[in-house]
């Protein structure tokens, strides 16, 4: 029997007390995007750098997770619903560009860890600050702009939806599920994307498209959005958390189904052809691409953002949803 959605949700909440004593205003990394503002200026003026992942799709900053930033063309931003590039040309571009603004960071900040990364599909740089704020910067790429105002659009509509999903984004980088960490399979966006289609298939939340979400009108800074502790002490949490856990392990239906914000109701394997057949052949920079576990990019051409969940890694996703019910998402013990 797993315990009741009053003590789970309490567990949770206790797990987040850290934060009630911290200032989790989005000002406090207003300071970094200065500091990278300056970095792309002297690179090239005309480009504008925005501030998306976990601290735009939250309205908040917490403590320990980094920031993600991109520098646009003023075409890129006013072409804001426009596809990004997935050639080779665009990349190399992409890469020149952040190999002469790590070179700028490196001169201003020459303490600072900057490492050029160019095996991963987008060429992006990791900078290890001053400060204990990291961040990734890319170039000329809106899809994590947009990406993050579609998941942020929906949670505004629930703002204490973002408890539930932080538990779950603790508790996957916790249990080793979570990409970030060594041997994990599945980016937080990927969980946040499984949040919301979860929170979509409940109808509690109102679908929207992507194609709705515009660049042009997105804040370079994102607002912050005030995080209001769990109401009833943490009751409706507690409840949700189980019922999410209760959805993917026993209603959603992974052999045929697609984890996805592209249109409202059910999207199958089928649809997109993410079949045995296409994973025999599929490949992407050398790796296997699986379709074991379907979370279908909203802006992505053809990309399952769960396609390093390999069978055995199903297998683990699925142990550790089963365990997470008994400890409350890893809260508890
Ligand atoms: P933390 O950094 O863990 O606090 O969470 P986060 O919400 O910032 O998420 P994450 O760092 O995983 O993702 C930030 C952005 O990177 C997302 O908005 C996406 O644009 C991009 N991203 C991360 N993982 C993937 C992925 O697997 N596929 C694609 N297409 N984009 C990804
Ligand atoms: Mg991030
Ligand atoms: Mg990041």
């Amino acid at each position: 029997m797993p315990p009741a959605a009053a003590v789970v949700g309490r567990s949770i909440m206790k797990a987040f007390r850290h934060l009630a004593t911290q200032d989790l205003h989005t000002r406090r990394v207003e300071e970094a995007y200065r500091v990278v503002v300056e970095c792309v200026t002297a690179v090239d003026p005309a480009m504008r750098l925005y501030m998306f992942g976990s601290t735009a799709v939250y309205g908040v900053h917490e403590k320990g997770s980094d920031v993600d930033f991109v520098a646009l063309s003023e075409t890129d931003v006013e072409d804001g619903k426009g596809e990004d590039a997935a050639t080779q040309v665009a990349k190399g571009l992409q890469a020149e560009f952040l190999g002469k603004l790590a070179k700028v960071v490196r001169q201003k900040h020459f303490s600072w860890n900057v490492e050029e990364v160019r095996r991963t599909r987008v060429p992006v740089i990791r900078v290890k600050g001053g400060g204990g704020v990291d961040f990734d910067i890319t170039a000329n790429r809106r899809n994590g702009v947009r990406n993050s105002a579609l998941l942020r659009a929906y949670f505004e509509q629930d703002p204490p939806c973002r408890w539930l999903s932080m538990g779950v984004k603790r508790w996957s980088k916790r249990v080793g599920l979570n990409a970030s960490v060594v041997g994990g399979s599945i980016t937080s966006y990927g969980f946040n994307l499984m949040v919301v289609y979860y929170l979509l298939q409940r109808g509690a939340l109102q679908f929207i498209p992507p194609t709705a979400i515009d660049v042009a009108k997105v804040a370079p800074v994102p607002p912050y959005l005030p995080l209001e502790p769990p109401q009833n002490d943490g009751v409706e949490l507690g409840d949700q958390v189980l019922d999410f856990l209760q959805f993917y392990m026993h209603e959603f239906d992974a052999a045929h189904h697609v984890v996805s914000l592209s249109r409202p109701g059910i999207t199958t394997k089928e649809q997109l052809n993410w079949t045995k057949d296409a994973e025999d052949r599929a490949r992407m920079n050398g790796e296997k691409i699986n379709y074991q576990w379907c979370i279908e990019d909203p802006y992505e051409l053809n990309l399952n953002v769960g396609r390093n969940v390999t069978p055995l890694k199903r297998d683990f996703l699925r142990k550790h949803m089963d365990k997470a019910r008994e400890t409350a998402l890893l809260t508890s013990t």
